[in-house]
Parts: C-alpha cells; sequence; structure tokens
C-alpha cells in the first residue's frame, strides 16, 4: 500500500536521462542488476544481408573463450557471450594495439564502460527523493536483470571510428522487460554506445553500496541525435593540461553523448604539441620543457576519445596565435610580443603572426604537416587550420610583406588558406577554418570547408548562405570562460575606469542561458542542414588543471542536451528549465561519480521536494 502511494509522486524525480531522448517510457518495477550480469553481443557480417533484431536473438549466444574469437561467424552473424567482471575491467586501458579504434573496440570499450559505471561509479539518489524516503530493498525485490544483449543491426562503415559528419547513425534502441532482459540495438558500434550510456542512466546505487538497481522497469527507448557535430573545444595552450585530465573530459564528454573534442593544442602563449621533425618546437616553444604533449600522449588522447565514439579535432591555429614558434624559430614570425601597445597588433598578448610570403615558411609548414597529419589520419577525419583574428597591422613589421593594406593581404592569405588545405586533404583530412577565414577576410574555400562560427547567430546565416557547412557556438552564449573578470593586470591609470574588471564577455554564462540557445537562430530552414551542430568553448587564460572540470561541467551538458535533441521540445516550445533542472541536477551527482569536478547547480532542497524552487 505504501508504495502504491509515494511511486506516482516519486516516479518524476526518478526518470532522470540526459540529454533527453527522443521516446522515452517507462513503468515504475524494481530490479536489481547482480555485478555478475551477462553481455550478449550479436553482430552482423556481411553475409547477413537484412537482418532484425528477432533473427539475431534467434541464435544461439556463444561464449567468448578470448578476444581472438571475434571471427566466428561462418553464417554471417558473430555472436559473443561475455560476463565482465572486475578483472576483466582493469585491462581495458591496456588492450590497446596497432593504430585506429574498430567497431569492435567500441563495442568493447562501452560494455566495460557501462559496467564500470552502472557497478563502480553509481548514484545513491537520496537529493532526489523526498526525507525519509524508503529505497528499493533488495530482500523485497526479488526480480532482478540478468541478460544484457547488444546488437548492432548493420555492418560498421570501414571509418566509422573518425568519421566525417553525419556518416555514423548513432540511433539506438533500448529496452527493457519487466522480466529482467535489456536489449540494445543499433546500426552501428557508436550507436550501441550511446544506448549503454542511457542503460547506465537507468540504474542507481543502493545506499548498502552493495546492491544497483532501476526502479524503472520497463523501459521503451528510441533516440537518435538532432545535430551531427556535438563537441567541446578545449584550449590547452594558455594553460597545460596534463593527459589524465584531457581524457577525464573525454570521459565526461562521451557520458554527454558528446561526438568531438577540438583540441585547441597551440597558441602564441605555448607550444606543447611535440614535433619530431621539429623537435625545438615545443623544446623552447612549451612552457617547460615537460609540459609537453608527446607522440605517445598525443595518440592515447586521439584514441581514448574514438574509442568511445569521440573524435579529436586537432587545431593548429594560423597565420595568427602563432607566436610560441618565435622561440624556437624566430625568423618566420613577425611583429612578436610588441609592448606595451599589444593591442595595435593583436588580439592578446603576446602578439606575433607567421610571415604572409616566406618561403622559409612554407618549409616549415611543409615538415609540420608531414609530421603531424599522418599521425591524426588513423584517428580523425578533421584537421582544423585556424584562421581567427588575424591583425593586418603586424604585417607592417613582416619584412616580407611590409604592408596592412587589405587587398595585398588578402590575396597572400588566401595563397597561404590553398597551400594549407591542399596538405590538410592530401593527407585525407578536411580542413575546418574559423569563420574570419570567411566572412572577413573574404576567402574562396573549398566546398569541403566546415567554418566555425564563434562571434553570432548572424555569422552563422551567413556561412550557410555562401553554402558552406557551420559549426555554431557564439561567445554570447557558448563560451565557458566568460563572467570571469579580466586576468589583465591594470595600471594606476586604468584601474579606476575599468572598475571592475570585468572581461570582454561578461556575465557568466550560466547554464540556463547556454540552455536557451538555440543553434538554428536566425537560420533560414532551407539551410538548416548545414548547421552541422557546435561546440562550448573552454579558453584557458583563467582555467588549469585545478578548476577546469567545474569551469566546463555540467554547463557543456547543456550544451550536450541542446545539440543531442534540439533546442526545442516536442511541441515545438523551447525547452523548459523546470524540466531539465532536476535532470541535469541528477547529471551533475553523475558526473561527480564518475570523478569529475563537476559544479553545483543548486540546492537539495529543491530537488528532495520536487518543483518547490519554481519562479513564476
Ligand atoms: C537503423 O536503420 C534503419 C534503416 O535505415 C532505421 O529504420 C532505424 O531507425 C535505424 N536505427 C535503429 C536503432 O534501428
Ligand atoms: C612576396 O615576395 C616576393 C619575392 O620575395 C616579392 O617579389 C613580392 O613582391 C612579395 N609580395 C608581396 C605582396 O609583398
Ligand atoms: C571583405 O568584404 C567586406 C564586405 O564587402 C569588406 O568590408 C572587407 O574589407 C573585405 N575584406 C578584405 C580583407 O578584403
Ligand atoms: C525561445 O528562446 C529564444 C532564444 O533561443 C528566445 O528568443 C524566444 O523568445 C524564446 N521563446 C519563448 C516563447 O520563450
Amino acid at each position: 500500500m505504501l508504495q502504491v502511494f509515494f511511486l506516482p509522486f516519486l516516479s518524476p524525480l526518478a526518470s532522470a536521462l540526459w540529454p533527453q531522448p527522443v521516446s522515452y517510457d517507462h513503468g515504475d518495477t524494481v530490479l536489481f542488476v547482480q555485478k555478475d550480469v551477462t553481455f550478449f553481443w550479436y553482430k552482423c557480417g556481411a553475409k547477413n544481408v537484412g537482418s532484425i533484431a528477432e533473427q539475431i536473438l534467434d541464435q544461439q549466444p556463444m561464449m567468448l573463450v578470448s578476444d581472438s574469437d571475434l571471427d566466428l561467424g561462418g553464417d554471417g552473424a558473430y555472436r559473443l557471450r561475455k560476463t565482465y567482471t572486475e578483472p576483466s575491467f582493469q585491462e581495458f586501458e591496456s588492450s590497446f594495439r596497432g593504430e585506429g579504434v574498430s567497431g569492435d573496440d567500441i563495442v568493447d570499450y562501452a560494455i566495460k564502460s557501462a559496467w564500470r559505471t552502472i557497478f563502480k561509479q553509481n548514484l545513491y539518489p537520496w537529493q532526489f527523493h523526498p526525507r525519509g524516503w524508503e529505497e528499493p530493498s533488495p530482500h523485497t525485490h526479488t526480480a532482478s536483470i540478468s541478460e544484457i544483449h547488444v546488437m548492432l543491426l548493420t555492418s560498421n562503415s570501414p571509418d566509422g571510428a573518425k568519421p566525417l559528419a553525419g556518416t555514423v547513425d548513432e540511433s539506438y534502441t533500448l529496452e527493457l522487460s519487466i522480466h529482467g532482459k535489456a536489449t540494445i540495438a543499433a546500426n552501428s558500434s557508436t550507436g550501441i554506445a550511446r544506448g549503454l550510456t542511457t542503460l547506465t542512466q537507468l540504474f542507481y546505487a543502493h545506499s548498502d553500496g552493495k546492491h544497483f538497481y532501476t526502479p524503472l522497469a520497463p523501459v521503451h527507448i528510441y533516440d537518435v541525435p538532432q545535430f551531427e557535430h556535438r563537441g567541446l573545444n578545449l584550449d590547452v595552450a594558455r594553460n597545460w593540461f596534463p593527459v589524465s585530465d584531457i581524457k577525464r573530459q573525454i570521459d565526461a564528454l562521451a557520458f554527454n553523448k558528446m561526438n568531438h573534442l577540438h583540441l585547441h593544442i597551440t597558441d602564441s602563449q605555448s607550444w606543447p604539441l611535440e614535433i619530431p621533425a621539429l623537435p625545438e618546437l615545443a623544446a623552447k616553444g612549451a612552457y617547460r620543457p615537460d609540459l609537453v604533449y608527446t607522440p605517445n600522449d598525443f595518440k592515447e588522447l586521439q584514441r581514448h576519445a574514438a574509442i568511445q565514439g569521440v573524435e579529436m579535432i586537432t587545431e593548429i591555429d594560423m597565420p595568427g596565435h602563432t607566436s610560441s614558434i618565435w622561440y624556437s624559430f624566430p625568423d618566420l614570425i613577425a611583429a612578436f610580443n610588441k609592448q606595451p601597445d599589444w593591442d595595435h597588433w593583436a588580439a592578446e598578448p603576446p602578439s606575433g603572426t607567421l610571415k604572409l610570403n616566406s618561403t622559409a615558411v612554407y618549409t616549415f609548414l611543409e615538415k609540420l604537416y608531414a609530421d603531424l597529419l599522418p599521425r591524426i589520419h588513423p584517428y580523425s577525419r578533421y584537421f582544423h587550420t585556424g584562421g581567427d583574428e588575424v591583425n593586418k597591422n603586424s604585417y607592417l613589421l613582416d619584412d616580407t610583406v611590409n604592408s596592412n593594406d587589405p587587398t595585398i593581404l588578402q590575396r597572400l592569405v588566401q595563397t597561404f588558406i590553398d597551400w594549407t588545405h591542399a596538405k590538410v586533404r592530401s593527407a585525407g583530412l578536411t580542413p575546418i577554418v574559423w569563420e574570419e577565414m570567411l566572412l572577413e577576410w573574404n576567402l574562396t574555400l573549398g566546398p569541403d570547408v566546415i567554418v566555425q562560427s564563434w562571434r553570432s547567430n548572424e555569422a552563422v546565416k551567413q556561412i550557410v548562405q555562401s553554402g558552406h557547412k557551420a559549426l555554431t557556438g557564439n561567445y554570447q552564449s557558448w563560451y565557458l570562460d566568460c563572467g570571469k573578470g579580466q586576468w589583465l593586470d591594470f595600471s594606476q591609470s586604468t584601474s579606476a575606469s575599468s572598475w571592475p574588471y570585468t572581461d570582454y564577455c561578461a556575465p557568466y554564462h550560466n547554464w540556463r542561458l547556454m540552455y536557451s540557445s538555440d543553434p538554428l537562430s536566425g537560420v533560414p530552414e532551407s539551410l538548416h542542414h548545414l548547421v552541422l551542430g557546435g561546440e562550448a568553448h573552454m579558453w584557458a587564460e583563467q582555467t588549469d588543471p585545478v578548476n577546469v572540470d567545474g569551469m566546463i561541467w555540467p554547463r557543456a551538458c547543456a550544451v550536450a542536451e541542446v545539440l543531442w535533441s534540439g533546442a526545442k521540445d516536442e511541441m515545438g516550445r523551447n525547452r523548459s528549465q523546470v524540466e531539465a533542472s532536476p535532470r541535469l541536477g541528477e547529471m551533475r551527482e553523475r558526473l561527480v561519480m564518475k570523478g569529475v569536478g563537476a559544479e553545483s547547480i543548486g540546492m537539495p532542497f529543491c530537488t528532495m521536494g520536487g518543483g518547490e524552487c519554481g519562479l513564476g
């Protein structure tokens, strides 16, 4: 009787998936799950034409003895059974070998990761229930989940782990029967990973720390992302971040079903990326010789991302934002670190730019690309060539140009971009640029080039009207660094007039602001297909490993949901904060359980009762 009385009241609090699936129905039956739950893994081989879930399920799964048994499927359907226990989980970082990541790697990792999330990083959800709440008891609820089936319905495309936007179908279905059988089906390994991520969010930890349950059976979910490109841009050049801190951001991105990490890996302040063909670059350009990303670090990051369905996009910003090259190759850089009037020469100190009409610069880039691009190719289809905030005055001090005349410079920048993009394409990669290359420099860009906007919705509209694919994420809504105040020091004479020392994009962009931003705002409907998605931006002037988690999370979750689920709900209305807030509160707790220092967004008082913290 008590149960019947409580459950209708509790159920809205206890169905917190993030991001919100396209369709989601659930009941209120409690099912416990045991640590020795068996994962059954089915996949279609090329011979299994047009197979559907039922056909695959008719087949008897087979015991997997070792990874080498993967190729068992003579009749076209591979059938594996895996019991994931702690020891095998501990091996999961060390099982990497060779170059690149396969669809099987993604599923294997996703199963292990789901196991870890459910049994090792799960949430005891007291904050989301009233005081005096009676949690489900493993003694009274004896029904349990014993089988989790994951089914790959069609064979993966060869480049499934490093796709061009839109070429991987990330949709999935998730069924959890009242009898304790969970089934996830998808058309790609990445879809399976997304479905397993959702599955983990159906479960909670019992307060005894030994039992795990879902109060939501039966569950029916169909899900598919609205946008193909859902990312975070992380600047690791203004401040340096150890590999482990970046990996933790990748894990959090995957948990939010984001699929791109854009690593802004060099800038004027430091060059942490080791280029073996140009060893002086990082040796002299990094803040300290040991604050670098070795080729092995770089590979590990790309792999750690790809294996979770997150494609890492490396950006070497050029021709501006390059003055850290001066420490090793001073002849290649013009207008290095002009002081005190640096703002005449750059957007931020130190000023400096690659010379625009220098054969030595092209020789340097030739070496750089020949070294770097083949190391990216196994893990990504993209390379970001930058192109923001190119300062025209700095070419007055460029001895190969000696001019700030836009028409003279425009031709040189066009040549520069044509040359670099040809190199990028010949390495099998697709170029991405910042919006200024198109909108300020009026360059002719190849039709393949993706243009990343950061300044306004109006810019996004202009990009797609020019026929290019666009990434959104403007500084007024999706910059995570805004509102911290100035990092510049003010002198006695400028101090009073600059009080209270706000930064250019203040105020702080809270999650509600980020959540209310629509990537399609102002874009004509006929051009919506050219808006691939967008990125939240973590520029790191005032962010380092100590505060990075809290700066990014859970605000980037708001961006993740807009990009996965769309800015509008199923009725076409702006998504509701009242609905989102308790779900985001739970997502925050889950991130904390996964070791991510996500900031609090509210008080338990608001989530324990439900609805008592609304306004109007
Ligand atoms: C898989 O592909 C089929 C055929 O295109 C499509 O109908 C289905 O929605 C896709 N997704 C899932 C999860 O089955
Ligand atoms: C670029 O350099 C070449 C040869 O050094 C020179 O002839 C040419 O005038 C320069 N172009 C510009 C626009 O300065
Ligand atoms: C690009 O075009 C705009 C608008 O026509 C113009 O204002 C701007 O000066 C041009 N930029 C360059 C570098 O030529
Ligand atoms: C919906 O959100 C947009 C911002 O994306 C805002 O301009 C608009 O006024 C909102 N509409 C309503 C009905 O609140």
